[in-house]
C-alpha cells in the first residue's frame, strides 16, 4: 500500500510507516494513494463480516501483510455484531456499540492494535490520543497490557460522561489518564503540536491512535459494507446513509467505502452545535467556533480533524459535494428526538440520534435511511433515563467499572506538562 501525506505530497510512505507514524510532517494526513474498486460487490457482500473485512482490507494494504494473517487478525479484532436494526418502514440503525467497550471505535481501536503488534519490531511505542469520550475507552482496552507500549489519552475534564471515563481511567498498569482542564479541541492540539517535535516523537516512539491513523479508518470502511448486506436487496440502490460527526473520521470512513464500489446514493454530515461542516458548506468560509459544550460530547469539536480526508477525496473526483448534506441538531432537539425515537420502540443515545434526526429531514420518497449508532445508549445512563423518564439496565463493560477507582492526573491545557509525562514513562 501506498499512501502520500496530503500537506506535502512527495512525503510517500507504506502502510506500516502509515501505522507507525500516524502523521505525516507538518501535520499532514496520509492518505491511500489508490483505492481499490470491487466489480463485484454482490459476491462481497455475500461473505461473512470477517471473511469480507479480510478481502476489504488485504484490496488496501497488499502485500505488506498476507492474507491468511490478516484474516486472523481481523478474525480477533471484529470478535462482536453489528446489527442492523429497523426504527420503522423508512429509516434503520447500524448498531456500533456490540464491542467491549461499547462504541464504534472498537472497530479501529482493536484493528490499530493489531497492526501495531504485527508491525512493531519490539520497540518501544507510545500512544497519544486524544478523546472527546469513546476513542479514550477503545484503545486502551484494546492495548492494556502489551508489553513495550504505553498509552497516554488525554480527555476534557468534567466534559465527557461519568461512565465513558470510567472505562477507561481505572485500569492503571500501562495505561495512563490525564484530564486537561480545557476542551477536546485543546487535547487533540496538544497531539498534533508532540507530532512537531521529531526529537521527541523519536525518544518515546510516538503514535497516535485517533483517527488520524489510517488503520482505524481502514477498520471503520468495513462495517459500512457488513451494513449494505444486511439490508433486502431493494433497499440498496437508494440508500443514504446519516453519520453523527465530530472529527468527521466515521464520515470518511464512508465515503472511502463508497469510492471502492458500495452502492451509498448519497450520506448526511449530522453534527451538534460545533457546525464548522455544516457552516462550510452553506457559506464556503471554514470558520470554526469556540467548542460548545452538548449532551452529544463525543461530538464537540470545532476543528474536525479529518476534514481535509473528505476535501482531498473530492479534489480527487472520488467524491462530489452534491453527494454530501449536512446540518446541526440543537441539545433541545435532541431531546425530543430521542423520545421520537423511543416512542417507535427504539432506545437511542443522543449522537445517534441527531444523525437519526438530519436523515429523517433529508429523506426523499423511494430512498431509504441507515443512520450510525455510534454508542451503546447506557454510556449517556444519565441523559438517556433523564429525557425518556426511564430506566436502562447497565451492561456488565459499565457495570465493572461504575464503581472503581479513578486513576487519571488532572492538568492544565499546558504541553509542557504532557511532554513531561511521555518523557517520564
Ligand atoms: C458516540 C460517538 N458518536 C460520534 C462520534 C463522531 O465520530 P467522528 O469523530 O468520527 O466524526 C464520536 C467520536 O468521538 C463518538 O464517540
Amino acid at each position: 500500500m501506498k499512501l502520500y501525506n496530503i500537506k506535502e505530497h512527495e512525503q510517500q510512505v507504506n502502510f506500516e510507516e502509515a501505522v507507525r507514524t500516524g502523521l505525516g510532517r507538518n501535520q499532514g494526513l496520509f492518505f491511500p494513494q489508490e483505492l481499490p474498486r470491487f466489480d463485484d460487490i454482490d459476491a462481497l457482500l455475500d461473505m461473512d463480516l470477517v471473511s469480507r473485512s479480510t478481502e476489504i482490507l488485504s484490496a488496501l494494504i497488499g502485500d505488506e501483510i498476507a492474507k491468511p494473517r490478516l484474516h486472523e487478525m481481523v478474525a480477533s479484532a471484529f470478535d462482536f455484531t453489528a446489527p442492523v436494526v429497523a426504527v420503522n418502514d423508512k429509516i434503520s440503525a447500524l448498531e456500533l456499540f456490540h464491542g467491549p467497550t461499547l462504541a464504534f471505535k472498537d472497530f479501529g481501536g482493536r484493528f490499530m492494535a493489531q497492526c501495531l503488534k504485527e508491525l512493531s519490531d519490539g520497540e518501544k511505542i507510545t500512544i497519544l490520543t486524544a478523546t472527546s469520550g469513546d476513542t479514550g475507552a477503545a484503545v486502551a482496552h484494546a492495548f492494556a497490557g502489551i508489553d513495550n507500549i504505553d498509552v497516554v489519552v488525554m480527555y476534557p475534564k468534567g466534559k465527557i460522561s461519568h461512565l465513558q471515563e470510567q472505562l477507561f481511567c481505572t485500569l492503571g498498569g500501562n495505561i495512563h489518564t490525564l484530564a486537561v482542564e480545557g476542551t477536546f479541541d485543546d487535547c487533540q492540539a496538544m497531539v498534533k503540536h508532540a507530532f512537531d517535535q521529531p526529537e521527541l516523537r523519536k525518544t518515546v516512539g510516538l503514535n497516535s491512535a485517533n483517527s488520524i491513523n489510517i488503520s482505524r479508518l481502514m477498520a471503520q470502511i468495513c462495517y459500512y459494507f457488513e451494513a449494505v448486506a444486511q439490508l433486502p436487496k431493494d433497499q440498496r440502490d437508494q440508500l443514504v446513509v446519516s453519520v453523527p460527526s465530530g472529527n468527521f473520521g466515521n464520515l470518511t470512513a464512508g465515503l472511502l467505502a463508497r469510492s471502492m464500489g458500495l452502492p451509498i446514493k448519497r450520506f448526511v454530515a449530522a453534527t451538534n452545535a460545533n457546525d464548522t461542516v455544516p457552516r462550510y458548506l452553506e457559506s464556503g468560509d471554514w470558520a470554526p467556533n469556540p467548542t460548545i459544550a452538548t449532551i452529544s460530547n463525543a461530538m464537540d469539536v470545532s476543528a474536525p480533524n479529518n476534514w481535509p480526508r473528505v476535501e482531498e477525496l473530492v479534489r480527487r473526483e472520488e467524491f462530489s459535494w452534491d453527494l454530501l448534506s449536512s446540518d446541526r441538531v440543537t441539545d433541545e432537539q435532541t431531546a425530543e428526538t430521542l423520545k421520537a425515537m423511543h416512542e417507535q420502540g427504539y432506545v437511542c443515545e443522543p449522537h445517534g440520534a441527531i444523525a437519526y434526526r438530519v436523515l429523517e429531514q433529508t429523506l426523499q420518497p423511494g430512498e431509504h435511511g441507515l443512520f450510525l449508532c455510534t454508542a451503546h445508549p447506557a454510556k449517556f445512563i444519565e441523559s438517556v433515563e433523564d429525557i425518556l423518564s426511564v430506566k436502562l439496565e447497565l451492561p456488565k463493560a459499565l457495570a465493572d467499572v461504575a464503581d472503581k477507582e479513578n486513576l487519571s492526573e488532572l492538568i492544565a491545557a499546558d504541553f509542557a506538562q504532557v511532554e513531561a509525562k511521555l518523557r517520564s514513562l
